[in-house]
């Protein structure tokens, strides 16, 4: 089996964390018998900088011609919020039609969470995003733009079709043997009356019609924020929507032990995907050896899963937890060692067992 990989580092500490995740895969690769080959982009700020150019159209079909793509990080100091996020990260994400945001909240043995009293057995869900709709789908405008009279727009975009095939992606998921059969939708149904009743008629028609076996359940989305802190244990597998998802992600990282940890996948499933450390780019440790690069190596571990390597995936997990035991902390400049001593403890384990 061979894969062809592209690499996308990106800004701030995204090389560091994208060096120690591909220092895993090469020790998986070994293990597992596979090959890949990388292709490595330079997209991101410093290119923005110097040439003025995002992610241009020919680099979308380019990179949509591999089974997966590894990101590290987007977002510079010196180019306006909004320039990069759009022109790069959700350009790929809608041009190459990601449509699910996956994203696990998983707290591993060893870890701390800042919830009172609860540990690795109540921690453990996952939110599928909807990823190329909703309020990101930069609709609306200005009207009468700098006049004291000045209307600005942004308007939530939910297709029928790209509700349903969020749902639908949600639901098998939650059927995996590894899950326990129950998927929450997270909306706000009692304010957001069309979009959410949209999303409440085709979560209950599908399920209906295709699911029997999956139990559903329904939370609003500020009373989702509650659960997660008062009780992770009641979610198994969670579907909502672009910005929703978005929101509850940061606080389920903040769950799990930290930006540190978290991993997500864009995915279209049979297409390419595109894997991440849900993170910024953290350019004030730029450089310095001090970021912890877990969670790079955790979405690594999810585009071996989804490449079809859910061997060398488990094994990658399992090294993840190995190296989390001897690290003093998750956080960056705390975790008594450096960015590439904790990427060399998880290679090493992938490489033994
Ligand atoms: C994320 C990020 C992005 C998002 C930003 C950087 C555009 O916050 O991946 O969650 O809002 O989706
Ligand atoms: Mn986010």
């Amino acid at each position: 089996m061979s894969y062809d990989i592209a690499v996308m580092p990106g800004d701030g500490t995204g090389p560091e964390v994208v060096a120690e995740g591909l220092k895993v895969l090469e020790a998986a690769a070994a293990r597992a018998g596979f090959s890949y080959g990388l292709t490595h982009y330079d997209f991101g700020g410093d290119r923005y900088l110097r040439t003025g150019e995002t992610l241009p159209d020919s680099a979308i079909s380019e990179l949509g011609g591999h089974d997966a793509i590894f990101l590290g990080a987007i977002g510079h100091p010196d180019v306006k919020p909004g320039i990069l996020e759009l022109g790069i990260l959700l350009k790929a994400r809608f041009a190459l039609d990601l449509y699910i945001n996956l994203r696990p909240v998983k707290l591993f043995p060893g870890v701390e969470t800042p919830i009172k009293d609860k540990g690795p057995k109540d921690i453990d869900f996952i939110v599928v995003r909807e990823n190329t709709e909703g309020l990101y789908a930069s609709t609306g405008g200005y009207l009468k733009k700098d006049t004291p009279d000045e209307i600005a727009t942004q308007v939530s975009v939910n297709t029928r079709k790209g509700v349903e095939r969020c749902i639908r992606y949600a639901f098998d998921y939650a059927a995996r043997a590894d899950r326990r059969g129950q998927l929450t939708l997270v909306g706000k149904t009692n304010v957001l009356t069309y979009a959410w009743d949209l999303w409440w008629r085709a979560f209950n028609e599908i399920g209906d019609a295709d699911y029997p076996n999956i139990k559903r359940e329904y939370a609003h989305v500020d009373a989702t924020c509650m659960w997660f802190v008062k009780n992770p244990e009641w979610f198994d597998v969670i579907v909502t929507d672009n910005m929703f998802g978005d929101i509850i992600t940061d606080l389920g990282a903040m769950i799990q032990g930290g930006m540190g940890v978290a991993a997500g996948g864009n995915i279209h499933p049979g297409k390419t995907g595109m894997f991440e450390p849900i993170g910024g780019s953290a350019p004030k440790y730029t450089g310095q050896n001090v970021i912890n690069p877990l969670a790079a190596i955790g979405a690594v571990g999810m585009m071996l899963d989804y490449l079809g390597q859910t061997e060398a995936a488990r094994w990658v997990e399992a090294g993840i937890i190995h190296a989390v035991g001897k690290m003093k902390s998750l956080g960056a400049g705390q975790m008594g060692m450096g960015t590439d001593a904790v990427g060399d403890l998880v290679a090493e384990f992938v490489a033994k067992g």
